[in-house]
């Protein structure tokens, strides 16, 4: 049988634009061809697609008019209206994390350590509203882009659940390194907060999908997260921080720790934390205790491979490992990093959605119950970690 010819575009010609451009590659449920790419910097939108042989576009409108899945590669501030104009003209849209959020009210005086977080809880989620009605509205699916969701451990996990049918009683779990290069993450009105939302995004999404996944295998209806406790800090811009040059520290105003206790409708709970403070490399994981099993899904670093060498120079020329801060002596060397994240997996399963219309395993409620999550949890962290309802949609 032909493959459906699906024609992406990517909007955003940075970071993400390029791991989108490599997972595509990969995808093999559908002929994929890609249309081509748009992006605010001209200057970084060529160098992105002259190297990759790509059609600069010079609107977004051209190029979701020519496209049929749009990938949104771009900082969380500009999710919304990109997803919205995709779905209006009924594309679907892949969408990076965070889903959406609270960028500030664009006064010169907003500051992320002391606006009201129930007025950032009640922005967000109208964002979300929008998002969802937009889709509720369109023939376009929207695909969040979460890659914890597809990293193969945990869809072995929802394997598991699925098979043996036990229930989730906890979860904990990290997403964690020395800190983000990127200038504009420390900043609330560009990335809608700290670690919270950055990090503490994925396991949060892996742990909330999980309990979906096991609530629909139970009894036909996900379980939902009920109610968060989390606390955030600001270690790195402490006064009394003593800063030895290894952890990034350009953070203005958002967190650089944060630890979320969530509790589902069923009592279940999970513990997750989210930081810029982890030297060695990045560390994701997420154990799952459950009535019959336990699993550690250890997403990076991970024991497939392990490489020694006696001088860093012998591995100038070699990737070994995501944020790693030297490459001397032992190392968690990953052969395929993409793979173990879930890069390749994920955008093969939104392709085979949009060609054969299989359900969106990470979808728009999970994106919602995410964004939901973290924006009560920057509501309980104001209150030094009080418990706070979740807004279910
Ligand atoms: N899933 C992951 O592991 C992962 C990793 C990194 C980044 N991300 C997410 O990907 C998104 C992009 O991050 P990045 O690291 O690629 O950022 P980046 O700064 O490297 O690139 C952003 C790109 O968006 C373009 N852009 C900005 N505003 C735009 C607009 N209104 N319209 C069109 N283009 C616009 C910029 O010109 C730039 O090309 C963020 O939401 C981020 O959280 C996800």
């Amino acid at each position: 049988m032909e493959k459906k010819e699906l024609r992406a575009g990517i909007v955003g010609s940075g970071f993400a634009a390029k791991f989108h451009y490599e997972a595509l590659q990969r995808v093999f449920s559908a002929k994929v061809t890609i249309a081509g790419a748009y992006s605010v910097s001209r200057k970084n939108l060529l160098s992105f697609t002259e190297s990759r042989n790509l059609t600069a576009f010079d609107s977004i409108e051209d190029l979701i008019e020519s496209s049929d899945v749009i990938h949104v590669c771009t900082p969380p501030v500009t999710h919304e209206s990109i997803v919205v104009a995709a779905l209006i003209r009924n594309k679907h849209v892949v969408v990076e994390k965070p889903f959406t959020g609270y960028f500030g009210d664009d006064s010169e005086t907003f500051n992320g350590d002391t606006f009201s977080k129930e007025k950032g809880l009640k922005h967000s989620m109208e964002s979300v509203r929008r998002m969802l009605n937009a889709e509720k509205e369109s023939e376009g699916r929207i695909m969040y882009a979460e890659n914890w969701v597809y990293a193969p451990a945990i869809q072995k996990e929802r394997e598991l659940l699925q098979k043996t049918g036990a229930q989730i009683m906890w979860m904990h779990g990290e997403e964690s390194h020395s800190g983000s290069h990127s200038l504009t993450y420390g900043q609330w009105k560009f990335s809608g907060g700290g670690s919270m939302i950055g990090k503490g995004c994925h396991p949060l999404a892996a742990a909330i999908y999980l309990k979906h996944v096991e609530g629909r295998n139970r009894s036909g209806n996900a379980i939902r997260p009920k109610t968060i406790s989390a606390r955030t800090h600001a270690i790195t811009r402490m006064p009394t921080f003593k800063n030895e040059g290894h952890l990034k520290t350009t953070y203005k105003d958002t967190e650089d720790f944060a630890m979320l206790h969530i509790v589902f409708e069923d009592g279940t709970i999970a513990d997750l934390f989210a930081s810029e403070l982890v030297l060695g490399g990045v560390h994701n994981w997420i154990e799952v205790n459950t009535t019959n099993h336990r699993t550690i899904c250890n997403i990076n670093p991970n024991t497939s491979m392990q490489a020694y060498t006696p001088a860093e120079k012998y591995f100038e020329e070699v990737y070994v490992v995501e944020k790693t801060e030297t490459k001397q002596g032992w190392s968690s060397i990953s052969p395929d990093e993409g793979w173990f994240a879930g890069y390749q997996h994920e955008m093969d399963a939104f392709y085979k959605s949009a060609a054969f219309g299989d359900p969106v395993e990470s979808n728009s409620s999970l994106a919602s119950d995410v964004i939901a999550t973290i924006y009560a949890g920057y509501v309980s962290a104001e209150r030094k970690g009080a418990e706070v309802e979740i807004t279910i949609l």
